[in-house]
């Protein structure tokens, strides 16, 4: 369907007429205590605030109100763990009662609105539920993604301040379980902050010893609470902080508030996944990603549909076909993963015979999102599923996404490589670098002029200034993405890598900064770069150089072991930091500034244009040799 006879062309024109009553509008899918002042007050926070005066609750919205309106007895999560083995289905009231119950324990341990919970859980029930209790008490939670290190974690400790934090005994990786309690031991042991108490659910595989006085367990401690009841806040008051990837080793703590994200996520999952109250979706990813927060959570619940959490891995949990033996199962209309999770599948079953084994006529299309799509993994998905494989672009600072196809508007671009047309909503532009508007096909800053839309950050936590200087300052008017990229002719989007120093591991965000930290740290290292370099399974791993000091008389395989293991320690094993060189100097600039996109194009095998300002071109054919030995 072309855009211009589709309903996207529609819609899209009505939100640009009057984008205030457009929202409005989305806001009617949302029950409220207090019904908003003004729909969006343009001299509030760095480029102004949705829906102020507005009072409601997020848990109440997910699901109180779905059992009123007599879903109680609907599936509202279906969580399927192949590490375990087993499915256990919660339907709506069932999960409202552990919600309720939940709350009510933290809010035995202190917890009130305002206040802040960390969150440190693999996939279990229990994590979704521990983020659905914050928000019903109006407490703002952090979750930290389980393959950070304890380092990784306590600096989102100390930032964030937390009353109480909540974690697991452990987490299941194929081939090894992780003892998740002593990382937070050793974080707090970091951190100069402290919990008042930490609420700790025992997995089966593996018990923590807890600490008396401090630690109490997760179900004893649920099984003695009193339910709580949905505490209304401001719209405006913060749901939760998710700490990303920035340029410096600092992580940014991304701030999403009540309102707004909830009336755009409700208005996401019909407006693009097609999904309504009712239908079962399904979201492969963690709940310590922005995409889990979105679409594991929240979204699916506060539209009432069926949400599946799995605990597992495309390959290996048992075998490439377990994304279909899921499908199978649970019968979601839509799944929404990582592109690097089908090239895993892709790799190991390049034919799709395990596609053939499993029924799959639930599934109506494939959603990928955390990097592009390269269009070979695009291309055989099409065409092994024989369903619309749609690329969307987003971030965690968005909360939903910016571009997409819509199953909701019956619009799929089908354009292996782009990363669909912009949704309703966000006014998407490429920009040169003095920040004039490039016309069509031409590649620049991808960058939105503000407002951003309901549901995208409002701020940074605690750091409004530096909220501005990332994303305001550089071009007045506009939030800029850190995205290079075009929009073609018929305005589908080309998202083509980042313009700052963040790499995506595997759908991961990560910081090259925070590793060139991290390597600069070791005695025998004068001076290093880290670079991500093209990867057929992750489509980047982290490479580092380094330099060594003089007179550091050491086996240079030493040293890149140890390296190696620093980097798993500090920032932990989602890095995948498995490879560091030494060289003898790092090609520079006269000004000395490290010419790592050189390096980057000298690592995936390509010739590089060498830049008129080398210091020195013979440093740049060193790292090469290098490189290729
Ligand atoms: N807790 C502890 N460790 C974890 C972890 C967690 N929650 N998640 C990953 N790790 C570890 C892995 O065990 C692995 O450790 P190893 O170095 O000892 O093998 C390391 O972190 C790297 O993990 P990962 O990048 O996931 O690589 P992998 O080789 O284990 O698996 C894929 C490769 C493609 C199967 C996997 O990356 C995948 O499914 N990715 C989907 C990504 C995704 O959902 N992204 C979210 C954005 S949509
Ligand atoms: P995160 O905040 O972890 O979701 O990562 C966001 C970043 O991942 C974006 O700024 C992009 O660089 C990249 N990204 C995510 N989805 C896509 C996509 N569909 N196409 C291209 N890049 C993507």
């Amino acid at each position: 369907m072309t855009a211009a006879g589709s309903a996207y062309a529609a819609t899209e024109a009505a939100w640009r007429r009057d984008p205030e009553a457009w929202w409005a509008a989305a806001a009617e899918g949302i029950s409220w205590d207090r019904r908003w002042d003004r729909v969006f007050d343009p001299a509030e926070g760095p480029y102004g605030r949705w829906f102020p005066g507005a009072r409601l609750n997020t848990s109440y919205n997910c699901l109180d109100r779905h059992v009123a309106a007599g879903r109680g007895d609907q599936p509202a999560l279906i969580w399927d763990s192949a590490m375990e083995g087993r499915v256990e289905t919660f339907t709506y009231a069932g999960l409202r009662d552990r919600v309720a119950k939940v709350a009510g324990a933290l809010a035995a341990l202190g917890v009130r609105t305002g206040d802040r919970v960390a969150i440190y859980m693999p996939m279990v029930p229990e994590a979704a539920i521990a983020m659905l209790a914050c928000a019903r008490l109006g407490a703002i939670h952090s979750v930290v993604f389980g393959g950070f290190a304890a380092a990784e974690l306590a600096a989102r400790i100390a930032d964030a301040r937390p009353r109480v934090i909540v974690a697991a005994s452990c987490g299941l990786e194929p081939g090894r379980t992780v003892a998740y309690k002593p990382l937070l031991d050793a974080a707090l042991a970091l951190s100069p902050h402290q919990p008042e108490a930490c609420l700790i659910l025992q997995r089966d595989a593996l018990a923590a010893a807890l600490t008396p006085g401090r630690d109490h367990d997760f179900r004893a401690a649920e099984a003695a609470a009193a339910p709580h009841d949905p505490v209304p806040v401001a719209a405006t008051d913060p749901l939760y902080i998710l700490y990303t990837s920035g340029t410096t080793g600092k992580p940014k703590g991304i701030v999403r508030d009540n309102g707004g994200h909830a009336v755009a996520l409700w208005h996401s999952m019909r407006m693009i996944y097609g999904i309504d109250a009712g239908e079962v979706f399904w979201t492969a990813s963690d709940v310590g990603w922005v995409v889990g927060h979105s679409y594991i959570v929240y979204a699916p619940l506060l539209r009432g549909a069926t949400s599946v959490m799995y605990e597992g891995k495309p390959v290996g949990t048992p075998d490439a076909g377990a994304f279909w033996r899921v499908i199978a199962q649970h019968k979601p209309k839509v799944l929404f993963t990582a592109p690097t999770a089908l090239r895993a599948i892709k790799q190991q079953d390049p034919d799709g015979a395990l596609i053939a084994r499993h029924d799959l006529s639930s599934f109506e299309a494939l959603y990928l999102a955390g990097e592009r799509c390269d269009p070979p993994t695009a291309l055989w998905a099409a065409e092994k599923l024989a369903r619309p494989v749609v690329d969307h672009w987003w971030q965690t600072e968005t909360g939903w996404p910016i571009t997409a196809g819509f199953r909701g508007l019956g619009l799929f671009p089908f354009k292996p490589g782009s990363g669909g047309r912009p949704s309703p909503g966000y006014d998407l532009h490429a920009l040169d670098d003095n920040g004039a508007v490039l016309p069509r096909g031409q590649t620049g800053n991808l960058s939105l002029r503000l407002p951003l839309p309901p549901g995208c950050a409002p701020t940074l936590w605690g750091d409004e200034a530096g909220y501005r200087r990332a994303y305001l300052a550089d071009f007045p008017g506009w939030y800029r993405s850190g995205d290079a990229g075009s929009i073609d002719a018929d305005g589908d989007v080309w998202v083509m890598g980042r313009t700052d120093d963040i790499i995506n591991v595997a759908g991961h965000r990560l910081s090259t900064g925070a590793m060139e930290e991290v390597l600069a740290a070791h005695p025998d290292v004068a001076e290093c770069a880290v670079i991500g370099a093209a990867d057929a399974l992750k489509g980047q791993v982290p490479l580092g150089l380094v330099v060594l000091k003089a007179g550091a008389n050491r086996i240079e395989a030493d040293v890149a072991a140890e390296l190696v293991a620093l980097v798993r320690e500090r920032i932990g094993p989602v890095a995948a930091f498995k490879d560091a060189r030494v060289v003898k100097r790092l090609p520079k600039t006269r000004s000395g500034k490290i010419l790592r996109a050189t390096i980057r194009a000298l690592a995936d095998g390509q010739t590089p244009v060498v830049p008129a300002t080398i210091e020195d071109p013979a440093a740049l054919d060193e790292v090469g040799a290098v490189l290729r030995g």
